[in-house]
């Protein structure tokens, strides 16, 4: 979807083989509609070109000064190209402020990520948008660069806006159990320790801790399995029957002889 045209005219031959230029010889030169060459523009101008060695990717490689900047003062004033004269057609050049994010056109790739949007990142991210849309939750009303911010690719920290929930937890614990764009689908994988639900089930932490049933040794997503609030059966476990037929007749549940499951021996 390149689209390169170079409406002007190329400016050559102004300062074959002359270093310098004097100020009266570049108004006789300019007014004569003499003609630039990429090399001579470093003699008047340095930051550009400096920008453009060490950082000008594509628009070092695939395109020159002349390129862009068709003419020059005082000939013409309205030498600053459009950016839809090279990019047009998809969604991503169909947006408004190139320089907004593309912050200096002498290195493209350099890009600064204003505060707040959402909208503009979708021109190339679909799937976030989508997972956060599916799920909704608060973070569905977080702009993207909110949390992806200052640069381009950052991945923010859970822990720079949320407090964890038990000592000791970094980003890669909040990760197990949540997924940045569907916060509220908490599931674990069954060998998650038992210290990160304590920071919220104090209480079930304690009477298992405490107990001397073989439960003790179980950690808490061991029974309550991948998905948060998930019971288990006692049944799943031991089977159907694990005592004669007749006693389950007479006393159907488990808790009627064995207490709670935190804590057996009640
Ligand atoms: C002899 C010195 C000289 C050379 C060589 C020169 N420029 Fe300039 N350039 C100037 C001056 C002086 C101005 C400011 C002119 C004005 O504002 O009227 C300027 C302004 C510009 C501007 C800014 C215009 C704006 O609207 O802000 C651009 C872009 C530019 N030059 C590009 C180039 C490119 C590209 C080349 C090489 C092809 C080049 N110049 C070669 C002296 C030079
Ligand atoms: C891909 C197109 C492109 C190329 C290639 C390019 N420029 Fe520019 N240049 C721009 C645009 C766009 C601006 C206006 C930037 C802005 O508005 O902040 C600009 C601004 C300038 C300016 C004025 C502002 C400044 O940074 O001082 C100068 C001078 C300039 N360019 C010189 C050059 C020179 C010299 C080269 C080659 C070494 C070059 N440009 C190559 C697109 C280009
Ligand atoms: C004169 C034509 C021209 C203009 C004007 C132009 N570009 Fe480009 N740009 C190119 C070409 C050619 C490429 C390489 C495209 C490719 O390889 O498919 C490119 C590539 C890029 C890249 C990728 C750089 C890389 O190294 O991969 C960015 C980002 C970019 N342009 C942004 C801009 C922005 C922003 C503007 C306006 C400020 C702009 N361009 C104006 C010609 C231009
Ligand atoms: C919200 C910020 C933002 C805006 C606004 C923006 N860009 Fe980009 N652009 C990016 C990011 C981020 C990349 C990806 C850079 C990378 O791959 O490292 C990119 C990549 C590019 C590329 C190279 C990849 C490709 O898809 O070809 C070009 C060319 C480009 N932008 C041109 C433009 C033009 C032209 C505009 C205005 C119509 C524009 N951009 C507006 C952020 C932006
Ligand atoms: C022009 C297209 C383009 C735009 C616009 C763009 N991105 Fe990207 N983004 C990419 C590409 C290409 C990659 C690298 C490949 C990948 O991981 O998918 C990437 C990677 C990322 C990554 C992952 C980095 C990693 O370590 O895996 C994040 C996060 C990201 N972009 C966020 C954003 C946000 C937020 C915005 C809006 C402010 C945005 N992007 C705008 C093209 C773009
Ligand atoms: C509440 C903060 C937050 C918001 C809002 C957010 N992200 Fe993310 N995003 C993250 C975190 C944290 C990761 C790292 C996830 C991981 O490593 O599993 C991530 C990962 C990514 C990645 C890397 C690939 C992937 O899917 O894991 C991309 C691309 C990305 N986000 C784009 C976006 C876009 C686009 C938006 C807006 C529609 C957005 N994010 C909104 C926090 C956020
Ligand atoms: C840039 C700040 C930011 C980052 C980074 C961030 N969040 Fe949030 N998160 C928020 C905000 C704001 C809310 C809404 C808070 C409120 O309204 O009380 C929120 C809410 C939540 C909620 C509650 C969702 C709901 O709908 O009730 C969960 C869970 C959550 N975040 C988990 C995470 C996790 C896990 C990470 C890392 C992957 C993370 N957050 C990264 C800002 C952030
Ligand atoms: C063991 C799994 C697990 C881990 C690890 C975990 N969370 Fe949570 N998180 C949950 C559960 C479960 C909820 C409560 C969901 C509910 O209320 O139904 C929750 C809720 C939240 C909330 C919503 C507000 C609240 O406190 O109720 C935020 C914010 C949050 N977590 C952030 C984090 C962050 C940040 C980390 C990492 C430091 C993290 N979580 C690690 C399981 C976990
Ligand atoms: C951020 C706090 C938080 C974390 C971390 C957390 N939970 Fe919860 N959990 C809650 C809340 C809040 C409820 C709902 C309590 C209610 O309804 O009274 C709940 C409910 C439950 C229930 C269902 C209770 C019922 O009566 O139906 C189970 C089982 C449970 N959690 C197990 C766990 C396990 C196992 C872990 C660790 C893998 C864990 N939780 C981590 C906050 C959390
Ligand atoms: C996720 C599987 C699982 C679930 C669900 C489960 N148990 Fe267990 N239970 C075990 C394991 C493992 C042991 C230890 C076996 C061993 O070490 O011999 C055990 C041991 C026991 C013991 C022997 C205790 C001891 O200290 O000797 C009793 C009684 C028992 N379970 C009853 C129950 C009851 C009642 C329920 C429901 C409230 C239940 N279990 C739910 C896995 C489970
Ligand atoms: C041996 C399996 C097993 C283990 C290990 C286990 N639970 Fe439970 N949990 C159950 C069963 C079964 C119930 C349903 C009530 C009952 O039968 O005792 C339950 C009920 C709950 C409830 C809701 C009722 C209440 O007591 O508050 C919460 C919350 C809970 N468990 C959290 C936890 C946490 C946190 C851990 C780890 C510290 C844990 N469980 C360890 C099997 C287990
Ligand atoms: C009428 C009382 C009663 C009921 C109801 C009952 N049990 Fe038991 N259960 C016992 C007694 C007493 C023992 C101890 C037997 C022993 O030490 O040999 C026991 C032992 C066990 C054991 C440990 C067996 C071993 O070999 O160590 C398991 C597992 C168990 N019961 C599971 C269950 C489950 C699951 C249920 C519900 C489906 C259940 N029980 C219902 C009384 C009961």
């Amino acid at each position: 979807m390149m689209r390169l045209e170079n409406g002007g005219r190329r400016w050559a031959g102004l300062l074959a083989g002359g270093l310098f230029l004097t100020t009266a010889a570049w108004t006789q030169a300019i007014a004569g509609g003499s003609e630039l060459l990429p090399g001579d523009c470093i003699k008047c101008h340095d930051q550009a070109p400096l920008d453009i060695a060490k950082a000008g990717g594509a628009h070092k490689e695939k395109v020159s000064c002349v390129d862009c900047h068709v003419s020059h003062p005082p000939k013409s004033k309205d030498i600053i190209p459009k950016c839809s004269t090279c990019h047009a057609d998809t969604p991503h050049f169909k947006l408004q402020g190139c320089v907004g994010c593309h912050s200096n056109p002498h290195t493209p790739l350099v890009v600064t990520i204003p505060s707040g949007i959402t909208e503009p990142c979708l021109s190339c991210h679909s799937k976030q948008m989508t997972e956060l849309q599916q799920e909704v939750s608060k973070h569905t009303a977080v702009a993207c660069s909110t949390c992806h911010r200052e640069r381009h690719g950052l991945i923010p920290n859970c822990t720079d806006c949320h407090s964890p929930h038990a000592e000791g937890q970094v980003q890669k614990d909040c990760l197990t159990c949540h997924k940045a764009h569907m916060p509220k689908n908490v599931t674990y994988p069954a060998d998650i320790s038992s210290k990160n639900c304590a920071g919220c089930h104090a209480a079930a932490y304690e009477t298992l801790k405490k107990s001397t049933a073989k439960h003790a040794k179980l950690e808490c997503a061991t029974c309550h399995q991948e998905k948060h609030r998930m019971i288990p059966q006692c049944q799943g476990c031991h089977g159907a029957k694990p005592h004669a037929a007749a006693m389950h007749q007479t006393f159907p549940q488990c808790s009627q002889c064995h207490g709670t499951a935190h804590d057996l021996h009640k």
